[in-house]
């Protein structure tokens, strides 16, 4: 069947209000365009007009702002699930103009087909290729797509022509039977290809096919400073050690690294140290270290389900395919951030705290307890499941006025019994076999910031008895003093303590 070449005006076309959407894409890698920008137009029409314009948004993670971005401004999206980061979503859910139902990135497919989220009735889906007989090419990312496809009445395909046909090969698509079919997921090793290389839809379902030649969204990291670099070293040493220690194999499990800036730093760092053995990456997002690295022959293979790289180091890969094929897969975030996986191959993994406790508890997602910075992302598909798992952060936020470290945490995404080891640019907190108090006195011997180690101290001595002592009139006093003064350093315990 000829396919029908449209507009993106065309597609929005197709796009109804009280719809849901689903997105490819995952970060700014892989997500479409020029159609989100269009029905954000419609919805700005169907405003004006005094009528009602608001989708349900499903996508693989955090988007760029050409779709979040765009759509959130036209106040056009209703619902929206899972990870994001884009500042006027952030605004509009904080607001709670716009419900936000944040999940873990590996169950967002089966949530799809158990109906637990209602009906897929659009599927937005950047592609390659997209070829008469209905094999879609993904862009740079994986994500959701082919549950969307298949769940999806309608596809709309966004053809973006930045990206060669010829990354065909590069992903890997399999999507598992849903219980009490379900086996096994065959994936032993980061290279094993368990799947086809394209997205198979009934091509009747694809009503366009929008023709583009955007760029991904989405900036370069910020340079490496004395704090991320202290952070990265401290990983790179303490997986040092635990290999002298005999508690990590010499052929190195696979490591998962988590988003952003220290997550960056990290795996630079770890590439630097020679004493780590070359190393394969079982992950979520690859972003540029890890390019840098495989050019280097620090890192043998990369499987993940995003490429989270800046623009240059895109090109640089589609430039270079015949290296960079044999050795990088993309996956369905389904397969790319499966518990199952992670267990079996007993990764390590590395993720970035916005805030502990002393007791070894994470919050991944919440500014002072309720406001929603990102989301929990893979963090906890990995966490929980992995050999290693270990939390980075810097000690402080917001020059000093902000502890990483607090009594409790005012949000909790991570429990003391899944987090093995916290790093900060002080050194290494581990956890493994120790109580709650003894967690307490080694997070604040070795991770706090020493503006904070007092103050911290002296609430241990004043928790009550008990497993984990904890001062209930006191726990959040941190959050507390921040909100009245702007700064946690002004802490006065006698104040809160009566
Ligand atoms: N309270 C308030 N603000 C805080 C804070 C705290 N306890 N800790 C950090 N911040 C602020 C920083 O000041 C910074 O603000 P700015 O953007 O205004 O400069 C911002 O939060 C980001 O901090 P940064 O140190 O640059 O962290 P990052 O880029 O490494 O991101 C997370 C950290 C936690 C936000 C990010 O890793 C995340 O969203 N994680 C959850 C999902 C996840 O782990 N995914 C990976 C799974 S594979």
């Amino acid at each position: 069947m000829a396919l029908r070449f449209i507009t993106a005006e065309e597609a929005a076309s197709f796009v109804r209000h009280n719809d849901n959407v689903g997105f490819s894409g995952f970060t700014p890698a892989g997500c479409p365009k020029a159609v989100p920008a269009a029905i954000a137009k419609r919805a700005r029409e169907e405003h004006e007009k005094g009528n009602p314009f608001q989708i349900g948004m499903f996508t693989g993670a955090s988007t760029g702002d050409k779709l979040d971005g765009e759509l959130s401004r036209a106040k056009a999206i209703k619902f929206r699930t899972p990870y994001q980061s884009n500042k006027d979503l952030r605004a509009l859910l904080n607001a709670r103009e716009t419900h936000y139902f944040d999940l873990h990135l590996s169950e967002l497919a089966q949530y799809l087909r158990y109906g637990f989220l209602g009906k897929v009735d659009v599927a937005v889906i950047e592609a390659a290729d997209v070829t008469e007989d209905g094999e879609i090419i993904p862009t740079a990312a994986v994500g959701i797509t082919p549950t969307i496809c298949r769940l999806a009445d309608r596809i709309i395909v966004e053809l973006n022509k930045r990206h060669p046909k010829e990354i065909r090969g590069m992903h890997d698509i399999y999507e598992p039977l849903d219980p009490p079919f379900r086996r096994e997921i065959p994936v032993y090793s980061p290279s094993d290809r368990i799947g086809v290389p394209y997205v198979k839809v009934p091509v009747e379902k694809i009503v366009g096919v929008v023709v583009t030649e955007e760029e991904n969204d989405g900036g370069d990291f910020t340079p490496l400073d004395d704090t991320t670099l202290s952070i990265g070293r401290n990983v790179a040493a303490f997986l040092v050690s635990e290999v002298k220690a005999g508690r990590i194999p010499e052929a190195f499990p696979p490591l998962q690294s988590g988003v952003g800036n220290v997550a960056n730093a990290v795996l630079g760092c770890m590439g630097e140290n020679q004493e780590i053995p070359a190393f394969n990456v079982y992950t979520e997002v690859i972003q540029d270290a890890v390019i840098k690295l495989m050019k280097e022959g620090r890192i043998k293979f990369v499987s993940g389900c995003s490429l989270t790289v800046s623009n240059s180091v895109l090109h640089d890969i589609y430039a270079n395919l015949d290296f960079f094929k044999d050795k990088l897969l993309l996956r369905p975030q389904e397969i790319s951030n499966n518990p199952e996986i992670a267990r079996r191959m007993g990764l390590i993994a590395i993720n970035t705290a916005l805030e502990a406790d002393i007791f070894g508890n994470i919050n991944s997602t919440h500014v002072s307890g309720t406001r929603m910075m990102n989301g929990i992302g893979g963090s906890g598909d990995f966490t929980r499941a992995a050999r290693l798992s270990i939390f980075t952060t810097p000690s402080t936020a917001k020059e000093g006025k902000i502890s990483a470290f607090v009594p409790m945490v005012s949000h909790l995404d991570h429990s003391e019994h899944s987090v093995k080891v916290i790093i900060t640019e002080h050194g290494v907190a581990d956890l493994r076999g120790q109580s709650p108090v003894q967690r307490a006195h080694t997070i604040i011997e070795n991770c706090v910031h020493p503006d904070y180690r007092p103050l911290l101290t002296q609430y241990l001595e004043m928790g009550i008895k008990g497993q984990t002592p904890q001062n209930l009139k006191c726990c959040f006093a941190f959050h507390q003093e921040l909100a009245a003064s702007g700064d946690m350093r002004n802490t006065d315990w006698s104040k809160y303590n009566r």
